[in-house]
């Protein structure tokens, strides 16, 4: 796992292995009052450059709720690209090293 993750109520972003995917995934959230300054992005970048650099991982995915256009928008910045749907309708995002 890399990242950084503060307290429940705070900012948070890791990439982790998912057992369900068997992939390596990107996953964030971040306080509200703290949206709209590029954190998202740039924390989202490092993670995708430590797993790729530093862990040697050859793919990362993320899943998004097809209504949270700024988390796509983040994915798209990071070098994500959409690779399709899930069966409950999230959009599955993928980068490759
Ligand atoms: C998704 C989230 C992490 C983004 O954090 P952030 O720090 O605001 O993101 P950034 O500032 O790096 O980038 C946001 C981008 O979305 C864009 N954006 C914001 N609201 C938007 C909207 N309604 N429509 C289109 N684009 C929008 C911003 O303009 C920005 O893009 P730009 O740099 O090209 O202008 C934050 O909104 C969040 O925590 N959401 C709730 C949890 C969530 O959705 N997590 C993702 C699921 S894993």
């Amino acid at each position: 796992m890399c990242g950084s993750a503060r307290r429940a109520n705070s900012s948070a972003i890791a990439a982790f292995f998912d057992k369900g995917f068997g992939e390596w995934e990107l996953s964030y959230g971040f306080r509200r009052d703290r949206w709209g300054r590029g954190y998202a992005t740039e924390a989202g970048r490092a993670c995708v450059r430590y797993g790729f650099e530093t862990l040697g991982v050859e793919k990362i995915v993320a899943d998004v709720e097809p209504d949270r256009v700024q988390s796509m928008r983040v994915l798209e910045k990071c070098g994500f690209a959409r690779i399709g749907e899930l069966e409950d309708g999230r959009l599955f995002y993928a980068i490759t090293r």
